[in-house]
């Protein structure tokens, strides 16, 4: 077992992780962990952009009262205000990095439309946004001797003892380490791969959301699930999860239904860019009316030239699978996206526990109420993990101080007979967008016994950690959904 000293372990290499660690002191001795490399994070999958009020036509009023009523007024106002007041900061901030976004002709910004937004203000690059700001995140990480990046680090246990010693157990390359920080950042992302059909990485299961569950961490909303109304849909082969960026529909494309009638306009004035609760919801109606498991998106008006321009990447996937955009409708049809709830921290990224924080998705800082507006989620990634890196800044480096070796860790876990994929089918048939009560009321049940009851225990190995966090994340999950229930 290895053990090593840090200030900071911050678990995750998303957005959210990787800027927290360039926001910290550079005093501070950081470890930054990862299951897999940045290519696996929602971020670098991201396409659309980062929204921010950043023209004078624009005001982060505006901005606010946007993910307001796209959230259904849930929102938290004072974080809200944070972060549309922040956006256009963060933005240059990443600029100052060597992030470009796109620029018309005239140098200015290339702003881009998307669901319940007044107007345009989507900065984008191409539609492989999150990719080239990750690229260039990841130069300026690898230039700070500060920082440790420890790939293929699966982190499966947190302990802490509430003032300041704190360590990460996980298995690296097969083996188990350990690790010791005064201050642990959870940077694990959503808990989309939950769901069967998504747009997340294989990686985004939930699993940080259920080490601090095991550590008596908070959580809150965790049913509060975003479902993108426009995941490719393939007739053909497996679901790969491949998103159809919203901002295609920003840019005029149509929804239609098996008939090949634009059906948007029977369920609201916005069409297909309303909020897109709205637009997944009416899809699935539109499912329940028709034989063919999905609906069309339509670009053929846009044209392949324009499309292979402004969307390369949905281009090229396109002409992967066979379609030529200047004649074939597009299939698609909702899969989980986005994890509203998480692990609930404070207005600089606090958790209950104190010296444990949480940033990015995984972390529920309620800016985007019961349903994110789009674009919004790269900027909470910026806005809230560089005041958490701020917070942790104020604190004194210790880590030249003599570590603590904590209790011997289990090398023993229970293994259950469930099939992840199975529970995941479950999970889209259930706690989808049209929630199943009795019969989540009936699988909590079911989860809950396993856990309390495990029949067998097994040497330690990511498979069975990965079951035993998805059971965990859902009991929760389920337990909150009827709790909500009961309360409504
Ligand atoms: C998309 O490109 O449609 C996703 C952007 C987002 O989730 O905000």
């Amino acid at each position: 077992m290895e053990e090593r000293q840090y200030d900071v372990i911050i678990i995750g290499c998303g957005l959210a992780g990787i800027y927290c660690a360039l926001n910290l002191e550079k005093s501070l001795k950081v470890a930054l962990v990862s299951e897999g490399s940045i290519k696996d994070t929602n971020s670098y999958l991201a396409q659309g952009g980062i929204a921010a009020a950043i023209t004078a036509k624009d005001s982060w009023q505006w901005h606010f009262e946007d993910t307001m009523s796209c959230g259904h007024y849930k929102s938290n106002p004072q974080m809200l205000k944070t972060l549309t007041q922040n956006a256009p900061e963060e933005i240059h901030n990443l600029e100052s990095l060597g992030v470009v976004f796109d620029h018309n002709e005239d140098h200015s910004y290339m702003l881009g439309m998307e669901g319940a937004h007044r107007l345009p203000r989507i900065l984008r690059i191409g539609d492989y946004t999150g990719k080239a700001i990750m690229e260039s995140l990841w130069r300026v990480v690898q230039t700070r001797t500060n920082i440790q990046v420890i790939t293929d680090f699966f982190a499966y246990e947190v302990t802490t003892d509430g003032m300041g010693d704190s360590s990460v157990t996980g298995i690296c390359n097969e083996d188990l380490a350990t690790i010791y920080a005064s201050n642990i950042v959870y940077a694990t992302g959503g808990m989309g791969h939950l769901f069967n059909r998504t747009s997340n990485g294989k990686t985004i299961n939930g699993d940080g959301v259920s080490m601090a569950i095991k550590q008596g961490i908070h959580t809150r909303h965790l049913p509060w699930i975003q479902f993108h109304p426009t995941v490719f849909y393939n007739t053909s082969g497996a679901q790969e999860g491949f998103l159809i960026s919203e901002a295609v529909r920003g840019d005029s494309a149509m929804l239609l239904n098996e008939k090949g009638e634009r059906f948007m306009r029977n369920y609201h004035p916005l069409l297909e860019l309303a909020p897109r609760d709205v637009v997944s919801s009416a899809i699935l109606t539109e499912l329940s009316k028709q034989s063919s498991p999905h609906v069309w998106l339509d670009v053929r008006h846009i044209g392949s030239r324009r499309m292979k321009m402004r969307f390369p990447t949905i281009y090229r996937y396109c002409k992967e699978k066979g379609l030529n955009l200047d004649l074939d409708l597009i299939p698609v049809a909702p899969g989980a996206h986005y994890s509203m709830g998480g692990i609930a921290v404070d207005s600089v990224g606090k958790t209950n526990v104190d010296h444990v924080y949480a940033v990015g998705e995984c972390s529920s800082t309620e800016v985007h109420g019961k349903n994110r507006l789009a674009s919004n989620s790269l900027l909470e990634a910026l806005v809230f993990s560089k005041i958490t890196a701020k917070e942790i800044s104020r604190m004194k480096p210790i880590h030249e101080k003599v570590i603590q070796v904590h209790s011997p860790i289990s090398k023993q876990i229970p293994h259950y007979e469930v099939e992840l994929k199975a529970l995941s089918i479950w999970m889209d048939e259930n706690m989808g967008i049209v929630k199943n009560y009795p019969e989540i009321a009936r699988m909590k049940k079911v989860i809950q016994a396993m856990i309390d009851e495990p029949v067998e225990f097994v040497q330690i190995n990511i498979e069975d950690i990965k079951c035993n966090n998805a059971l965990i994340v859902m009991n929760e999950m389920l337990d909150q959904a009827l709790q909500e229930k009961e309360d409504d």
